[in-house]
């Protein structure tokens, strides 16, 4: 029924949304996380049953690389004044990271030992995934001043804060100290990221089993205040709302023909994918809680975000955030440091990769080998096959 295809939409609201973390020790888990600070530390346990001691630090490169948070915020400042959809891409990035075997730059891998396909062979985000080339520029260069120290997991945690930052979101402190993944599998995604066509509830309960809550899930959402949203998303809306009924009622006759316009181009339908639209056409590169008021007024480009509105489990957190911004803004900081300890890899779990794209054991390019001249493995040409084949033009902006 009309659930289903609401909840289309949502995968995409949710992925382009969703970020990192910052410093525990000023804020209080949510319920389902168990922390504790001192000194900085935040230990966590994990989920299931079984309790795992789970260190992150701010601070934690301080004594090995203390430029890496430095390096990244370079690297991202300059690629955002070129270009500030950047922002929505490392939220987009981080989150499908976190959800999908936790925060261990899985999804950053083109190749494992296993040989199977990847995280970023799933459709939910092939055609959506930026900032990928931004990852491997700043870790290259901190490869370079520090081998073999900072984790891909980090450098993805940092640049997505730095990437929020200077979107709005207030300057939070990331813990680090995690650890890369080895596995990365192309049929973990489904399950583990919210899709469009899953009720609400669905993707309430995908929050509350990674340690989350539903409130972190709304404010989360609020990331849609930036970015942008691919047609197929969204396009059933004035096309076939459901078996009777063409357009959505709940949009205006305005709302529709703007849609039909944008995403009905005389385009092949093969390029139907590479339309879009942003969610807030007016600060579409500003985290600010207008996306909140739409919503309260019923307008969401995406079906799943405006029945947030009306659900009686998150209709008061989205009113409460509409009402105040800066609340918004510092529950989204909050949301975000734990949404950066979802199953996270410490201690000698994993390993730290030498190249973001490759687990070392198939790294073609051996330890003590970076002379920082030679790239990371990855060379020009390896890099515009790459783009091809993810489609770069990319899904938010
Ligand atoms: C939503 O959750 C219910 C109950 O767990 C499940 O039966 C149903 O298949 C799920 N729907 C979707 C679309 O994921």
């Amino acid at each position: 029924m009309e659930g289903r295809m609401r909840v289309r939409a949502t995968i995409f609201i949710l992925c382009s949304i969703f970020l990192p973390l910052a410093s525990n020790a000023r804020h209080p888990l949510a319920s389902g996380f168990r922390h504790r600070h001192r000194h900085g530390r935040v230990a966590r346990h994990g989920f299931g049953g079984v309790t795992q001691l789970k260190d992150l630090r701010v601070g934690f490169y301080g004594n090995t690389c203390p430029q890496a948070e430095q390096i990244v915020n370079e690297v991202v400042t300059k690629a955002y004044k070129k270009d500030p959809g950047v922002s929505a891409g490392f939220l987009r990035l981080f989150f499908h990271d976190c959800f999908v075997h936790g925060c261990d730059a899985s999804i950053l891998l083109d190749k494992t030992a296993s040989g199977e396909k990847v995280e970023k062979d799933s459709r939910a985000n092939g055609q959506g995934m930026r900032g990928l080339e931004l990852i491997d520029e700043a870790k290259a260069r901190i490869e370079a001043e520090c081998p073999g120290i900072v984790s891909c997991a980090d450098v993805l945690s940092y640049a997505t804060r730095e990437g929020s930052v200077m979107a709005g979101v207030p300057h939070y402190d990331v813990a680090a100290g995690r650890r890369d993944g080895l596995i990365s599998r192309e049929t973990d995604v489904a399950g583990n990221i919210p899709l469009p066509s899953q009720p609400l509830q669905n993707i309430s309960q995908l929050f509350i089993s990674k340690g989350m809550t539903v409130e972190d899930m709304v404010v989360l959402i609020g990331s849609h205040s930036i970015g942008i949203a691919h047609c197929p998303t969204f396009l059933y809306r004035v096309a076939q709302y459901n078996p009777t009924v063409k357009v959505d009622p709940k949009l205006t006759t305005a709302d529709a023909n703007n849609i039909r316009n944008t995403c009905l181009r005389p385009v092949p339908f093969e390029d139907l994918s590479q339309t879009f639209m942003p969610f807030d056409p007016v600060t579409p590169f500003r985290m600010d809680n207008i996306f909140y008021k739409n919503l309260l007024e019923g307008k969401a480009l995406i079906e799943s975000d405006r029945l947030m509105a009306d659900d009686i489990t998150t209709k008061q957190t989205v009113q409460a955030m509409a009402g105040n911004e800066q609340n918004w803004l510092a529950k989204f900081a909050d949301a975000m440091v734990r949404l950066g300890m979802v199953d996270v890899k410490t201690g000698t779990e994993g390993e730290i990769r030498r190249n973001c794209r490759f687990v070392n054991s198939v790294n073609p390019q051996q330890p003590g080998d970076n002379n920082g001249d030679s790239g990371i493995g990855f060379d020009k040409e390896d890099e515009e096959q790459f783009r091809q084949i993810i489609g770069s033009t990319i899904f938010v902006h």
